[in-house]
């Protein structure tokens, strides 16, 4: 078992957001998370990714209690174990493709060569070989968030974190970062969390949740 919740709570101020969550999910698997806005889904991916705290209850990451963690192991944790994807992309502007996908290779502390060498064979993988030294402004939707998937994975995280990382692409380019989901899953063994709206995309999931007012049904 990769990750494991145990009845997570989490209010802001007097509004229970997450009210017992219960979930475990196994290694190489894609979940989906869906629901009606304002559910709580991000609220729980940002838990989860330990960019957010939970007001009670018990997050296992491969075994070990993420509560017993320090802020340094929860940044080397996101650092090497989790790739977030986003709606929106959230590259950095400034920065071509290979640089954004190479980043978190470097804050990692590998050699530059090695991260640049590790970038371009994700890039490849992605079809993305003609567009490395383009920043994102110069790139199409899907391939911006094929960029953003490529970021996520540098550092061949156990878990990547979606959140509706469709919802802002076309049907075509919707469909085509669904095959590359599963593809991922079978190729590197990665784990997936994705919150959607996509019932295409949920239905081919491995197993599909849904969050209704802060609560699993
Ligand atoms: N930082 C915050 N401060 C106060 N309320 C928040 C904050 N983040 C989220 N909420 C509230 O928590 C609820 C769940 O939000 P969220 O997790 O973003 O839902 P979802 O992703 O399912 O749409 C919403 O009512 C939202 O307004
Ligand atoms: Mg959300």
């Amino acid at each position: 078992m990769l990750l494991k919740l145990v009845n997570i709570k989490k209010s802001y101020g007097l509004v229970p957001v997450l009210k017992g969550i219960n979930l475990s999910v196994d290694t190489s698997k894609v979940v989906s998370i869906v629901g009606p806005s304002g559910a709580g889904k991000t609220t729980l991916l940002q838990i989860i990714g330990s960019l957010d705290t939970c007001d009670s209850g018990d997050i296992f990451f491969e075994g070990v209690n993420m509560a017993t963690w320090n802020n340094k192991q929860k940044a080397t944790f996101r650092n090497k174990k989790i790739g977030f994807v986003f709606q929106f992309h959230n590259l950095l502007p400034e920065f071509t493709a290979l640089e954004n996908v190479s980043i978190p290779a470097l804050i990692a502390g590998n050699e530059k060569e090695q991260a640049t060498n590790n970038a371009i064979e994700l890039l490849k993988y992605f079809g993305l070989e003609n567009r490395m030294y383009n920043k994102p402004s110069e790139l199409s939707g899907g391939e911006q968030q094929r960029v953003a998937f490529a970021r996520a994975l540098i550092n061949k995280p156990a878990l990547i974190l979606a959140d509706e990382p469709t919802g802002n692409l076309d049907t075509h380019n919707a469909t085509e970062m669904h095959k590359l989901i599963f593809n991922l899953r079978d190729d590197f063994k990665t784990t997936f969390i994705i919150v959607t709206h996509n019932k295409e995309l949920a239905a081919m999931t491995d197993e599909q949740l849904t969050i209704v007012d802060g609560v699993m049904v």
